[in-house]
């Protein structure tokens, strides 16, 4: 199997980050998208053999460790959307936050078949966005 899945940011630099936050207007470099990745509670990553260990998709989670935690970041690179990685990063991530009562997170509506698959269910949100903030820089 040409990729291989790694439960840690450990050992990934920002040259394997590229392809990613597609349609941002203000998207977060490569360098802020490791920071992200280093930052959270937990992380799987989806690293391409084939290419140099690129990571062609990604999942963070952030979390109290007693009952709840965030999914704030998914993605898989176009390329190789459709092929069952974003599928088999969240069934890993949902693995490791069993213990924990909410697992929540926003997504577009038209994502929401996506992850209706995996076992989340429609719910109310409140949100604050900062678009002078989205690069992290
Ligand atoms: C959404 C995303 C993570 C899905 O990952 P993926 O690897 O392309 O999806 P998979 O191949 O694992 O698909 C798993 C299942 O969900 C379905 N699915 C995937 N994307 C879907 C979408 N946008 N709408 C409806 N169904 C979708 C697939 O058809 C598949 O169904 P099946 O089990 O019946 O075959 C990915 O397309 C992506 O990164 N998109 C851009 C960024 C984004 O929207 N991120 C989510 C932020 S909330």
């Amino acid at each position: 199997m040409a990729i291989r899945y790694q439960e840690r940011a450990d050992g990934i630099t920002s040259d394997q980050l590229f392809g990613y936050f597609q349609g941002w207007p203000n998207p977060p470099s490569p360098e802020a998208h490791l920071r992200i990745m280093q930052g959270s509670d937990y992380v799987v990553a989806a690293l391409d053999r084939g290419t140099n260990d690129r990571v062609i998709g990604f999942v963070t989670a952030i979390s109290d460790g007693v009952s709840c935690a965030y999914i704030p970041h998914l993605g898989v690179v176009p390329e190789w959307q459709g092929q069952g990685v974003g599928r088999e990063l969240m069934q890993r991530m949902l693995a490791r936050l069993s213990h924990l009562y909410m697992i929540d997170l926003m997504a577009d509506e038209d994502v929401h078949p996506f992850y209706e698959k995996l076992g989340f269910c429609r719910g109310g949100a409140m949100i604050i966005r900062n678009y002078a903030r989205q690069a992290c820089d």
